[in-house]
């Protein structure tokens, strides 16, 4: 008669719960043949993180951007998920990371455009110096992190 409780508990054990690192999902939306987004994938993959996503056609894609609350002058390529925040462009998993472990009550984050060196824009040793800002649920934004060039 014990075995019920027995198999729910290495049943709780089995499914790690959310806020790990290394647990953390993150839904990518992007437009297909977009290799910087694929990059940017696969180096949070490679950061622990349980990536999925799904190719939008560029209108669709921008009015999910709208409709999640990005102002336009934060528009990256691509647009994900994670845990009821947005995330836009090339954001670094520790910046998302820190995000979750704060919980601010904001928008997301969003790194604009596509800065060279950023996380998924790998060019060589190039490295453009970037800002990754909080998005505030009015449109306004704040410095979140800032990473240097070279
Ligand atoms: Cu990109
Ligand atoms: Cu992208």
């Amino acid at each position: 008669m014990f075995r019920p409780y027995i198999l729910a508990a290495a049943l709780s054990l089995a499914v790690p719960s959310t806020g790990l690192a290394g647990t953390v999902s993150v839904d990518v939306m992007k437009t297909s043949g977009c290799g910087c987004c694929l990059g940017w994938m696969e180096y949070l993959e490679e950061n622990g993180f349980e990536v999925s996503g799904e190719d939008l056609f560029g209108g669709t894609l921008v009015r999910l951007k709208i409709d999640s609350g990005i102002p336009p002058n934060m528009f990256s390529c691509h647009t994900a998920k994670v845990e009821g925040y947005t995330i836009e462009g090339h954001v670094p998993a520790a910046d998302i990371l820190r995000l979750l472990d704060e919980r601010p009550d904001a928008v997301g984050l969003a790194v604009p455009e596509m800065p060279l060196g950023a996380p998924g824009m790998d060019y060589g040793d190039e490295k453009e110096a970037f800002d990754v800002f909080l998005i505030r649920a009015d449109g306004s934004t704040e410095v979140f992190s800032s990473y240097p060039g070279n």
